[in-house]
């Protein structure tokens, strides 16, 4: 949560930091901030989205080849003008942009009050920058020592980047617990929270690891730890190009993302099935293998959509493999006392790769002796660097804040690991192995199927645009799917929905279906069908509007159902990958017709980086 973003050279900083707000502006978008600090400091400041800010500021003077950006996620204080970021020090010594939480921030504020500070935003942000010019002051020592010592005095998690008017000509990044990238050009470096403001100037990175410093002018880097040991920065290549990170003429990028899955799932698959399609190989995890085989349970963690994906993992490792799985919230499993054996193998899901809770979790699981796998979106970022191994998902970057190609790809990579983790226990026969392993490849085209009926999906979400409520129904792999479709509802038109497992129906929700209710139900023809038939009976009988999926050519739904979607047709354990992509288009045409802000829903961010 919130996005920042530096640059230091040659060039105009000022347009280089706008886009890179904008590309980072998935990470929130309550207001955004820029500082060019040359031989003047020059702060603009702006509540709302990036736009704003590129309003006010367009008449304004913007020259300087030095400067940081913000865009916020609110935490401490409400979103105005006051509180947006960057901050700068009582005496006007240094200028901050933070992504984190500073949790000590209500003792430090009272200690440095008692010292004459005087605070002008509600922030943990300001707090901080007061704390660096006070022991800079207080000390007469360097501003890189003053940022070392003030951190070691912070309790709570900092992406930061720093710039003090004494010492012109440089800028100081440091990271804990939330994420910063450095991008390595000529005669410049550039700074933000992930690649994507980077990758149109420099392929060369170097990603700071927790309690890293970096000290930078235009033409060096000196990188060191908060204990002021010396550090050798690691430079690596990034393998992006920028068309991944634009809309391509799409309307928004949710959209894009969601007609980018076939794509996104044969990436995911490139270089783990055998070209005879007879077993999957996950090169992340070779190594551990041996402990995987021996796991008495796998512990599954996740947040939002990754936790959905991490249900139908639940259900494919314990039917295909038979290894006992719990799934999680990261936020209920880290602070329940959970139980963890060392015999246990833990797996986090996560797109962002750098969800707070998810990897608190992780570091109790780790502690506790447990084996801890990641399946990451996004390559370099938190989880894969703190997890013993890991399956990178290859969906590209992601942009819109519901999730969706990342979603498949989760499901994707989880399902590879049931059918390797089931055949190499001896749980799968050969056969049936191979057999699963060839319809998962035909997917991205059932998938390409579905997108087809785009048109028809459109025309039934004008129907259903202006609902007050919805309901959506699953039995078995597509129980997290229903949940998973209320989710997308939510998120980006902000109409209260419900998944729910179909049976539960009559435990509870079956009491708020009326006329005016639609139900979304995921009635494709696999194990529970006639279950899930009666169950659209029952909603019919009271008066509900049915929206079903189903096996294309089916006919039985068609004569009861107000609507149905057709999907091609498709094994049980598969079917999540294919039943979802109706839903996130229902949503995503819904929301077009609300007005709604599509990609950047209210309140939401895409990178949860506090708890
Ligand atoms: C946020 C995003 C969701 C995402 C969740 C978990 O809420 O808006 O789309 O599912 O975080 O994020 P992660 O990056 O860990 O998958």
């Amino acid at each position: 949560m919130c996005g920042i973003v530096g640059y230091i050279g040659c060039k105009q900083a000022y347009p280089i930091l706008l886009k890179g707000l904008k590309r980072l502006e998935y990470r929130g978008y309550d207001s955004s901030g820029i500082a060019l600090i040359d031989n003047d400091t020059k702060i603009f400041k702006k509540q709302g989205k990036v736009a704003e800010l590129e309003k006010f500021a367009s008449n304004a003077n913007t020259e300087g080849t030095i400067g940081m950006g913000h865009t916020r996620w609110a935490t401490h204080g409400e979103p105005n003008d006051l509180n947006a970021h960057p901050h700068t020090s009582q005496k006007g010594k240094f200028v901050l942009i933070h992504n984190g939480i500073i949790e000590n921030y209500s003792k430090l504020r009272t200690r440095l009050e008692s010292e004459d500070y005087v605070f002008k935003s509600e922030t943990d942000t300001e707090v901080l920058v007061n704390l660096i010019e006070y022991i800079y002051l207080k000390g007469d020592i360097s501003a890189e020592m003053a940022v070392r010592i003030a951190l070691s005095r912070v309790i709570g998690a900092y992406g930061l980047v720093i710039a003090c008017t004494d010492e012109p000509g440089q800028l100081i990044a440091a990271r804990k617990s939330s994420p910063i990238v450095i991008g390595v050009g000529e005669n410049e470096y550039y700074i933000a929270s992930d690649a994507t403001p980077i990758i149109e100037y420099t392929q060369s990175v170097i990603y700071l690891n927790n309690d890293d410093v970096a000290i930078l002018t235009k033409d060096s880097i000196t990188l060191k730890n908060v204990k002021n040991e010396a550090l050798i920065p690691k430079i690596q290549k990034l393998n992006l190009n920028i068309g991944a990170i634009e809309k391509n003429g799409y309307d928004h990028f949710m959209l894009k993302e969601i007609n980018e899955q076939p794509k996104a799932i044969n990436d995911t698959f490139r270089g783990r099935i055998s070209t005879n399609l007879d077993d999957v190989r996950l090169g992340g995890l070779v190594k551990v293998m041996p402990r995987i085989l021996e796991a008495k349970r796998i512990i599954i963690i996740g947040c939002g959509t990754s936790w959905h994906a991490g249900i139908v993992g639940e259900y494919l490792i314990e039917s295909i493999a038979r290894v006992p799985v719990d799934v999680e919230y990261g936020s209920e499993f880290r602070y329940r006392n959970p139980i963890i054996n060392k015999d246990d193998v833990v797996i986090a899901i996560s797109q962002s790769g750098e969800t707070a809770d998810t990897l608190a979790a992780i570091n109790l699981a780790k502690e506790a002796g447990a084996l801890v796998l990641g399946i990451c979106n996004v390559i370099g970022s938190s989880i894969p660097r703190e997890t013993d191994a890991g399956v990178y998902t290859h969906a590209g970057p992601e942009i819109g804040v519901a999730s969706t190609k990342a979603f498949t790809a989760q499901v994707t990579v989880i399902t590879m690991f049931a059918l390797m983790l089931g055949f190499r226990k001896g749980v799968l026969s050969q056969e049936k192995y191979s057999a699963l392993i060839k319809e998962l490849i035909d997917i991205p085209d059932k998938i390409e199927e579905v997108l087809k009926s785009n048109d028809y999906i459109k025309e039934i979400s004008a129907k259903f645009s202006q609902a007050e409520n919805a309901l959506y129904l699953g039995r078995g792999y597509l129980f997290p799917v229903a949940l998973e479709g209320a989710l997308k509802l939510k998120e980006i038109s902000y109409i209260h929905a419900e998944g729910y497992p179909a049976a539960e129906m009559k435990h509870g929700p079956i009491a708020l279906i009326d006329e005016n209710m639609p139900v979304f139900v995921m009635a494709i023809q696999d194990s529970s069908y006639e279950k899930i038939v009666s169950n659209i009976q029952e909603v019919k009988s009271r008066k509900g509007k049915v929206i079903a999926i189903v096996t294309k050519g089916e006919n039985a739904i068609k004569q009861i159902a107000d609507y149905v979607i057709e999907v091609p047709e498709v094994i049980e354990q598969l079917s999540p990958l294919l039943t979802v992509v109706p839903l996130q288009l229902l949503s995503y045409h819904i929301a077009v017709m609300r007005n709604c802000d599509v990609d950047q829903p209210r309140n939401l961010a895409k990178s949860v980086t506090v708890e």
